[in-house]
This record gives C-alpha cells, structure tokens and sequence, in this order.
C-alpha cells in the first residue's frame, strides 16, 4: 500500500482568518486506504465546515495538542508557511523535527518569510512549497495556486458585484430597460478567465485585456470583447509562452491604449502578472480619477504590489468616488471550495513522492525540484537564495 506505516499531520491553521485546512474527509479516507495514520488537529476544518465528526468518520485521529500532532507526523500537510503560534508561545517550525516533510505555500523568495525558512532549513526539514510547482500538465492536479486563481477570479467579481450601485445585468421592468453593468478584466490567465466567466454568467458586458494574444483568444471564447494593448507579440511574449515583463515605454503604450477602456467600466478586475516579477501599474491614479464614481476596481495581484497605483494591500479603500479592493485572501472567503480544491492538490502532490510506503525526494522529478525549498539543513530553493543574495 502506498502510504503503509506513513503519519500526515494537518494542523488547524493560525494564519488571522485563515479558514482554509490542508485535507478534508475524503482525502484523510484515502490516506488511510493507503495505509497511512492521519492525524487532525480538532477543529482543523471548523472554519470550512469539515466538522471534526466527519474527519473520524473518515478514519482520521483526531488530537488536541498541535505540539504531539508535530511529534508524531512524517508528513505535515499545511495551507499557509510555519507562523508563531500563540497559543503555544512557539513557532510552527520550533515544533518541527529533522527528516520532516512540510508541504505547503512557503513562498520562501518573500522577504517576510527568509527568516522563517532559514530557520526551517536549519531544522533539517524537507520544505516543499506548493507555489513552485511548474505549470506542466503532468502538475495540473497539483496546482494548488491555480486553484486558488481560480477561486480568487470567481470571487473577485463578486466582490466587486456586491460595491457596485447598480445591476449587472439588463433588467427588463415595467419602466424600461436598464442597461448591463461593463466589466473589464485585465490579464486573463487562470484568475482572469474565471472572472471573465463569472461576469459573463452575471449578465455583464465583458472586456478583457491581455499581452498574450492566446489568453486574450481564451477570454473572447467565453464571450468577452478584446482590446488591443498595442503590444506586439514579439514583445510580449516570452520563454514557454509566457508573458514578459514589459519595459515602461511599452506599458506606457498599454495603459494609453486600454485607458478609454477603463473609464467607461464600471468594475475592472486586475490581474496582470509576470510570474516572478512585480506585477504591472497599468491603472494609474489619473484613470481613477476620471472613472464614474460608484465603479469598483478589485485588484487581485495585490500580492505582487498590484496593477492599480491606488491599491493598498489588505485593504478596500475609497478614491474619486471609486472602491478599489486589496484584499489578500481572496480563497479564504470561498473556504469550503478552496479547501475542497486544496486538499485535493495537495494530496496528488504527497501521493508523487512517497512510493510504497517511502518517501523519495526525487531531484530529477521536475515538478520536486522546483517545488524543494530545504533538504539536509540546506537551502536549496533558487529564488529565495538569489533574494537573500547568498548566490
Ligand atoms: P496567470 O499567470 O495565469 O495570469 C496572469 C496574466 O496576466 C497572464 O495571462 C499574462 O499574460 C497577463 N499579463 C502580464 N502582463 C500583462 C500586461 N502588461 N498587460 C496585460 N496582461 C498582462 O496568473 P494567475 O494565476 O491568474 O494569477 C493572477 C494574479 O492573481 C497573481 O498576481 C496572483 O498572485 C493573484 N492571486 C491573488 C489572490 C488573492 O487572494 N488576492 C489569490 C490567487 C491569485
């Protein structure tokens, strides 16, 4: 059996409104079909209404103390990086021992988290982070941040739905017809095209904006009308078909050709982004500035400083009569989903490195390599050397 002999531990998350969890029944049942120990801390799934109850029923253990469920475990399964537990008065990662598998979100280039993975890999754990995972087909039903893209466009519209002072959709009444609302969505990758769909599905008259003309061609599939940036593919297109950080005059060009775009939307979704890069201003204060009062902007690549100049992270503030939203946990608000999604991410990413009851840090496995942080008390991980400026 696969995961003969093996314990997975899954803590209740600490991170401040954090609801998410790392499994759900149905992946602590498969787990233990395969031959696993699980072990959940109680009230792990309370926030994503997973009751303790069914976590049993599944077959999990179900522990009070955290510290013995980081004990005991081979395998932590975990949604946000190692935090200090104040409960506890001690750090996740002081809770943790040499040999120990961590699977979770470590973002380990962040500046706010050196510290934390250094400290971890100074434990001698096995730090996998779920942020590396290439997108590769062979990843797809790994992909946790895809999920969560997914997720964050769903509800990003929604968001910005519930601000706004008037009807998405066209309404017919008894006084005539008033008019759908306009949304434009900026960068139409994962996020983007979920919103693109949810905006669709709303009744609202859709417009998206993206350098790659392949997202852009997705984006009108699901029936959003195109806008030309004005960057040339040679230009916007880089290694693997991914978008390039584009040079100011460029995005000088963009943000003229997309502005009478924005001006006339009543909600614009941002989700421009270069991987690894910090994500592209293309609404600058002056576009708010003219945009109709009452228009919602919610700018979902806050996390990489956001596209909108205005934004302010973690935040919904108000400018020029226009809410412009900067929530950061935008899949802590869909929980259950989130969660249902997650778990099940993660449980395909614990079941490719563990074999026959084994777990095997396989350097030559594309989607191990790029996801391993620290092994051995080394850190290995290529983006947070190169930020902590060690390479
Ligand atoms: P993605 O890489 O699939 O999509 C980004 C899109 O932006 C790509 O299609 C790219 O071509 C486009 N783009 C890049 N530069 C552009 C430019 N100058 N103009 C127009 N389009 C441009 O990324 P994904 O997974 O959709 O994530 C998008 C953002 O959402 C990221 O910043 C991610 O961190 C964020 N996110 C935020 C969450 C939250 O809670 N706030 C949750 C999940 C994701």
């Amino acid at each position: 059996m696969q995961f003969q002999g093996l314990v997975f531990g899954v803590p209740r998350e600490i991170m401040q409104g954090e609801r998410r969890v790392a499994a759900i029944p149905e992946t602590v049942k498969k787990l233990v079909a395969g031959g696993a120990k699980v072990l959940v801390e109680k009230g792990a799934g309370t926030g994503s209404f997973f009751p303790d109850e069914e976590y049993a029923k599944a077959g999990a253990v179900l522990v009070d103390d955290v510290e013995e469920l980081f004990a005991q475990a081979d395998i932590i399964l975990k949604v946000k990086e190692p935090l200090f537990n104040s409960d506890k008065n001690k750090h996740e990662v002081d809770m943790m021992h040499e040999g120990q598998v961590l699977i979770t979100f470590l973002h380990p280039a962040a500046p706010a988290n050196h510290e934390m993975v250094k400290n971890l890999a100074a434990k001698g754990v096995i730090g996998l982070t779920l942020d590396g995972i290439p997108r590769i087909s062979r990843a797809q039903a790994m992909d946790a941040l895809t999920s969560m893209s997914t997720v964050a466009g769903y509800k990003a519209v929604l968001m910005a739905a519930n601000r706004l002072p008037k009807f998405m959709p066209m309404i017919g009444s008894a006084v005539g017809m008033l008019p759908p609302a306009t949304v434009t969505v900026i960068g139409t990758g994962v996020a983007g095209l979920q919103a693109v769909a949810t905006a669709k599905r709303l009744g609202a008259v859709v417009h998206a904006i993206d350098i790659r003309p392949d997202a852009a061609e997705h984006a009108k599939s699901l029936g959003a009308r195109t806008v030309d940036t004005g960057v040339p593919a040679e230009i916007a297109i880089g290694e693997g078909g991914y978008a390039k950080h584009l040079p100011e005059e460029w995005l000088i060009k963009e943000r003229e050709a997309i502005k009478d775009t924005i001006l006339k939307s009543d909600i614009v979704i941002a989700t421009a982004l270069v991987p690894g890069r910090l994500a592209p201003v293309l609404i600058t204060e002056e576009m708010v500035k003219a945009m109709k009062p009452g228009s919602a902007i919610v700018d979902v690549a806050i996390d990489q400083g956001g596209n909108c100049e205005l934004t302010v992270g973690g935040e919904v503030i108000e400018k020029y009569g226009v809410s412009i939203d900067g929530t950061k946990n935008i899949p802590g608000m869909v929980p259950e989903s989130s969660t249902t999604m997650f778990a099940k991410n993660i449980l395909n990413y614990a079941s490719n490195i563990v074999k026959d009851g084994k777990i095997v840090i396989d350097l030559d496995d594309e989607i191990v390599a790029s996801s391993l942080v620290c092994k051995d008390g080394e850190l290995v991980h290529a983006g947070a050397r190169e930020a902590m400026g060690l390479d």
